[in-house]
């Protein structure tokens, strides 16, 4: 008895959270949705492109979310209706991965999603969806990765048309087919972090994720009288896959070039800064640069973790020596892994100025996006006011501010 009623109690929360889009389900088919697959956005704190070099990371999941509304068809139609770009599609899940002509570019995510899944053998059924959300696009923020996990999701929950519990070993797997979408349906050669902590995340911690092994650790953060600030550039990220797929292959050359004199190694989270000085005169100045870079990296999420996961010291030591990090990292980004671009680095200088204010770095793939910072919570409004009038003096631009609050990962609600 009781537990029916905890069952009802949580239904009835979860139709209030997502009435707006239930509504506009309902005047598109005419009937409620069953279920939303929702899927949120992520902001890394430190170990920028280290991910496709086997390495770490350090994000955390916001509460920015990619809903999917959807009702499965009796039929292996997929009708998917896309609010925020106003923009339709139909798949046919018999004639996977084919894809209709004219196909809006984000139902390629869905297609992928799609294909992996039924190649995998997992169930899956035609839907009715509505996608919606407020992840920003193309903001670094992992919007496109919440497409596609909340796509595997609202397919899965579709194929079985009740409720599923996922494992934690099942999310690793699925966050792997998500990342193969974006190899094999999209052409980014990105690495695992994004969907991983989409997936996994969870309310005030941040994934400290070995990209190699997948093992992780959750990491519970004490931001005391501090908040994760986000600031949106609104510089949109042109050239920027082909120039993160040239990132990727010079680190491979890099380390090819390496293994002659260190044949052990198999990516750059193999070598140490004392070997890598050793012999970094032999790599072409912008190999060297590139390498330097993830190398130093490495080092830097691993001790922010350790920061962190020690309790001997004060909130506000340990967030102050994350920030120096941070503030490392993002120098690297812009110096040596020449990722970043005017307006992140003006972003990253205004922030920095402030009192208050533990480290700003750029955050996500970078040329453009968003920047992270460390802000006492007194300090925001400050951080605010000074960021919006001194960036838009100097660029024209409003940028965005989020305060964003750790949350948990993607999760399928039953209406
Ligand atoms: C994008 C990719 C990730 C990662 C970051 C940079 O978000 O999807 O795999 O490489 O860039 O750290």
């Amino acid at each position: 008895m009781s537990n029916t009623l905890k069952i009802q109690s949580t239904h009835s929360k979860n139709a209030r959270r997502f009435s707006a889009i239930t509504q506009k389900f309902e005047e598109t088919f005419g009937t409620p949705p069953t279920f939303i697959a929702s899927a949120p956005g992520r902001v890394n704190l430190i170990g920028e492109h280290t991910d496709y070099n086997d390495g770490y990371v350090f994000p955390v999941a916001i509460d920015k979310y990619l809903n999917i509304a959807a009702r499965r068809r009796s039929d292996p139609r997929v009708v998917l209706h896309a609010l925020d770009v106003n923009e339709s599609a139909e798949v046919c899940l018999d004639r996977l991965p084919s894809m209709p002509r004219q196909a809006p570019a984000w139902s390629r995510y869905l297609i992928g999603v799609a294909s992996l899944l039924q190649a995998s053998g997992r169930k899956i059924a035609g839907m009715d969806a509505i996608i919606t959300g407020d992840v920003p696009i193309g903001a670094g923020l992992s919007s496109s990765a919440a497409l596609s996990v909340a796509a595997t999701l609202a397919f899965l929950a579709a194929g079985a048309d009740t409720e599923v519990p996922i494992s934690e070993n099942d999310k690793t797997e699925l966050a792997a087919l998500c990342q193969r979408v974006e190899h094999e349906f999209v052409g980014v050669k990105c690495g695992i972090m994004d969907q991983t902590i989409l997936l996994l995340g969870q309310e005030n911690c941040a994934l400290f994720l070995d990209c190699r092994s997948l093992e992780y650790e959750h990491v519970p953060l004490n931001l005391a009288d501090y908040a994760i600030a986000i600031c949106n550039t609104k510089v949109k990220r042109e050239l920027a896959a082909s120039a993160y797929n040239k990132r990727r292959a010079e680190c491979e050359r890099g380390v090819e070039t390496l293994r002659r004199r260190l044949p052990g190694i198999t990516s750059l989270r193999d070598i140490g800064l004392t070997d890598f000085k050793k012999y970094e005169e032999e790599l072409p100045t912008l190999t060297q640069k590139r390498c330097r870079y993830v190398i130093e990296e490495n080092a830097r999420v691993v001790e922010a973790a350790s920061i962190l996961k020690a309790r001997s010291q004060r909130a506000d030591e340990s967030l102050m020596e994350l920030g120096h990090l941070m503030n490392a990292s993002h120098n690297g980004l812009r110096d040596h892994y020449q990722v970043s671009c005017t307006e992140l680095n003006l972003l990253t200088d205004i922030a920095r100025d402030i009192t208050g204010v533990m480290g700003s770095r750029m955050t996500g793939a970078g040329f453009g996006g968003c920047t992270v910072s460390i802000v006492h919570r007194d300090a925001l409004e400050t951080f605010q006011r000074r960021i919006t009038t001194a960036y838009h003096e100097q660029t024209g631009l409003a940028p965005e501010i989020y305060r964003c609050h750790v949350s948990d990962g993607a999760h399928v609600y039953w209406i």
